[in-house]
């Protein structure tokens, strides 16, 4: 299973939506998450997000792990997204800003 994690929060790309081929991109208001039970690890999403923020669940960075049940616990909650939209438009100030969990909207 791959996972969004938290370069993600407020940078909110939507390019990844665009290659997954089962459709498993879930929205929430400042971030994706991927629904781990129709992940099919093609590793498509991967290159296309522009601020590195998916990960193989085997290979994540240690202080990223909690992502893993956040996007399973979050997936349950929010709705497909299927198509790309524009990125909110600070996107680019937030690549790589540490401590943007506190700012995950839910
Ligand atoms: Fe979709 Fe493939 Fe990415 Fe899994 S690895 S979320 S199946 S694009
Ligand atoms: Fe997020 Fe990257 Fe997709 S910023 S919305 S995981 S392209």
């Amino acid at each position: 299973t791959y996972v969004v994690t938290e370069n993600c929060i407020k940078c909110k790309y939507t390019d990844c939506v665009e290659v997954c081929p089962v459709d498993c991109f879930r929205e929430g208001p400042n971030f994706l998450v991927i629904d781990p039970d129709e992940c099919i690890d093609c590793t498509l999403c991967v290159p296309e997000c522009p601020v590195g923020a998916i990960f193989s669940e085997d290979e994540i960075p240690e202080e990223q792990r909690d992502f893993i049940a956040l996007n399973a616990e979050l997936a349950r909650a929010w709705p497909v997204i299927l198509e790309k939209k524009d990125p909110p438009a600070d996107a680019a100030q937030w690549d790589g800003v540490k401590g943007k969990r506190d700012q995950l909207e839910k």
